[in-house]
């Protein structure tokens, strides 16, 4: 991916959010090094029981990063080897890789066209299909903050006995039907890295979930299967949210809806000036849905056209993903999936962040309108 300098129209979002918080960031973590406590301490609890009150959920347990979280999530089911995990063909890469951390299979489904969250109808078709055999979970990302199409999705998911599980690592502050993200699903995995809409300054994560037993089983796993000190109860990981990131994430935290309602505001610029433009489609928001707008995007038939018209002005574009995960080496599936496949080729990540100014966004619409007519 291309990589953007950061210049005073656009600054960069981890930097820029870093700055905001600068004088809370620094007394975390002076806090932190007061204590003398840097792994599983009250930064951790506080962030813990702070978050899951943001989400209302009664247990958040703290891990090291969001993929992790995606595998400890797994693990704490019982889903490993043997077992197969539905994930949407078109994601980060991390969710594929989170599911193979537990030793589970990772099976696509295809994705919902207008909101590129997974499609109840291919899950459906999948679930009836021999690769639906074994299948004891979906992983529901609500992709670029999105929320996906629960009713359905659960709809599917209890008529085939399978459970439901959530990716809100780029929906934190979302909500479906005025329930946030993150308290749908048996269980939720979060990312807060540094460019998450709640960011720490390094790889943490987390699991939310109601279930107090699945929640205890969480905390054994992240820490080796520890019941007591140096005793495994249980096989588990080193997946440890540590003290400074946890501080980090307490000092951030309060202002997290009002970011989200800043991208909100944003986000709704964005629309107001692209909404009639023919040669590209806004992104649309589902009825009962309240998107978090990690990412502004847009789809664009000469997406590759526009994208090197943006760049060559100065604006911070990316294409969030160029590569559908069933066509990565590393997960190669051999299957096609159309909605998948022609995301791919049209996404377009426009610069959106709660620090960005209403001048940026304005002059990112100004390049668009330049864009020549023969192009
Ligand atoms: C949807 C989604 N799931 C999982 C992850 C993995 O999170 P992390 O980078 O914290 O491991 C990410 C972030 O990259 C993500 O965007």
């Amino acid at each position: 991916m291309t990589h953007h300098p950061a210049s005073p129209l656009f600054p960069a979002f981890p930097h820029a959010d870093q700055l905001h918080h600068q004088a809370r960031l620094h007394e975390a973590m002076q806090r932190v090094f007061d204590s003398g406590r840097l792994i599983l301490g009250a930064e951790v609890s506080a962030f813990e029981s702070e978050f899951a009150t943001f989400l209302g959920v009664k247990h958040v347990v703290g891990v090291g990063s969001g993929t992790d979280a995606i595998e400890v999530m797994l693990r704490a089911l019982g889903i490993g080897p043997g077992s197969r995990v539905v994930v949407p063909a078109f994601a980060p890469s991390a969710v594929a890789s989170g599911v193979m951390r537990s030793g589970a299979e990772v099976v696509f489904a295809d994705i919902d066209k207008d909101t590129f969250t997974l499609c109840p109808d291919s899950l459906d078709n999948l679930l009836r299909s021999p690769v639906g055999r074994g299948v004891k979970a979906a992983l529901v990302v609500h992709l670029y903050g999105h929320p996906a199409d629960w009713l359905n999705l659960q709809r599917v998911a209890n008529e085939h006995g399978i459970t439901l599980l959530e990716d809100c690592a780029q929906a934190h502050g979302a909500k479906w039907h005025g329930r946030m993200t993150g308290t749908l699903g048996k269980m939720a995995a979060f990312s807060f890295y540094p460019t998450k809409n709640l960011a720490a300054c390094g790889d943490a994560g987390a699991v939310a979930t109601d279930d107090r037993e699945l929640a205890e089983r969480l905390r054994l796993i992240r820490q080796y299967g520890w019941r007591e000190r140096q005793v495994s109860a249980i096989h588990g990981v080193n997946s440890r949210l540590d003290e400074l990131q946890a501080a980090l994430l307490r000092a951030k935290l309060p202002w997290l809806r009002e970011s989200v309602n800043q991208r909100r505001r944003l986000a709704a610029l964005y629309d107001a000036r692209l909404g009639s433009n023919r040669r590209l489609t806004t992104p649309p928001v589902r009825g009962g849905c309240e998107h978090a707008f990690h990412q502004y995007v847009v789809r664009c038939e000469r997406r590759d056209t526009l994208l090197r018209h943006l760049e060559n002005a100065g604006i911070p574009v990316a294409v969030h993903y160029p590569v559908p995960l069933h066509q990565q080496p590393a997960f190669g599936a051999n299957s096609t999936f159309p909605t998948a496949e022609a995301a791919a080729e049209t996404v377009l990540s426009l610069p959106l962040h709660p620090h960005l100014s209403e001048e940026a966004v304005n002059a990112v619409c100004e390049v668009i309108e330049t864009l020549p007519p023969s192009c």
